[in-house]
């Protein structure tokens, strides 16, 4: 029989991690402290895995076969017993993670991973005086996961590295590709990127260069388009005839002299959040928000399968 995979709370990330465990062929159990919810999950599962094959998305599995692999359970001590990894995914708030995990602490193995969904709440935060605190790991997805595969492996300061490889294994197996934290940093990797872009964005407009379309214009039709094959070092690294180095000594200056002038963090208030606010509701009108939302899943969908085109270098 094939291994054992816990969800804890089955909203919209507990939901996408059941479909991509299912994928890489563990058995899984969802749990919640809303029994209706695991309903609804079940179906969204169930959707989500056909979709998948569809797409020739799903490693070449089953959905079926996948699906009778995933089930649920009222109860949290059944949901983890003899679980290899149980995936976090109750709402962000550090005291619920707390919480949730002393909880887990006394019900699961020895053996067990205790890996939490959360975005930005460092590992040390939530699992400092648990006995099982080793086997501690943040595994931070990217929403929707089952379309982007990057995950960033975050463990504690005392997470082993036994734990670690573990985890990494575990992502690898089922699809994923992990991204592995030297150490505890705030905000992780993915949205310290995230948020340069954002203040930068936000400076920009506020200060009268640009309109917000303008930015995503920008992202969407420029920078955006490479680095979503190749990331900003291969990028700078091809954009210099004798690559990174050459690049260095081209750009270096000039980036330090930009840099310099990014200046205090801005808050996202007032009239250029106004501005920005009617741009976006413009474009994404709130009346269409799950539309748009189903939209922009339909085009990650055809990226991801596109991306497996890709050919190698
Ligand atoms: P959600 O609100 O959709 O789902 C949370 C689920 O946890 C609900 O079904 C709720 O009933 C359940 N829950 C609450 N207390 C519980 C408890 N004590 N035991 C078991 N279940 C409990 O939240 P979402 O968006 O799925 O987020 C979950 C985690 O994933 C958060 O830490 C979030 O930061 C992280 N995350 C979210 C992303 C997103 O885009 N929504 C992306 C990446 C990570």
């Amino acid at each position: 029989m094939s291994e054992k995979i816990a969800i804890v709370g089955s909203g919209l990330i507990g939901r996408s991690w059941a479909v991509l465990f299912a994928r890489g062929g563990y058995r899984v159990v969802l749990y919640d402290v809303k029994e209706e919810l695991m309903t609804q999950a079940m179906e969204v599962v169930q959707a989500q895995l056909h979709s998948l094959h569809e797409s020739n998305l799903l490693l070449g599995r089953d959905p079926a076969e996948c699906y009778t692999r995933v089930s649920t359970s009222t109860f949290l001590s059944s949901a983890v017993e003899g679980a290899l990894l149980l995936q976090e995914c109750v709402p962000e708030d550090v005291e619920l993670k707390r919480k949730v995990f002393s909880e887990l602490d006394t019900l699961v193995s020895d053996t067990t991973i205790l890996s939490s969904s959360t975005s930005c709440i460092v590992p040390s935060k939530f699992t400092e005086t648990l006995s099982h605190r080793s086997n501690c790991i943040v595994s931070h997805p990217v929403n929707p996961p089952h379309y982007c595969p990057a995950v960033e492996i975050i463990p504690a300061p005392w997470t082993t590295d036994l734990a670690k490889d573990k985890t990494i294994s575990i992502m690898k197996q089922i699809g994923m590709k992990p991204v592995v934290a030297k150490k505890e940093c705030d905000g992780f990797i993915l949205n310290r990127l995230q948020y340069a872009v954002l203040q930068e964005s936000w400076r920009l407009v506020e200060d009268g260069v640009c309109d917000p379309q303008d930015i995503d214009t920008v992202m969407t039709s420029g920078l955006g388009l490479r680095w979503s094959f190749i990331g900003p070092f291969q990028t700078i690294h091809l954009n210099a005839p004798e690559g990174v180095t050459d690049y260095a000594e081209r750009y270096s200056d000039g980036i330090v002299r930009v840099s310099k002038q990014f200046g205090e963090p801005r808050h996202m208030t007032g009239e250029t959040l106004e501005k920005v606010r009617e741009y976006v509701e413009g474009e994404v009108p709130m009346d269409k928000h799950k539309e748009n939302l189903q939209w922009r899943d339909g085009v990650l969908k055809q990226l991801a399968v596109f991306k497996q085109s890709i050919p190698d270098k």
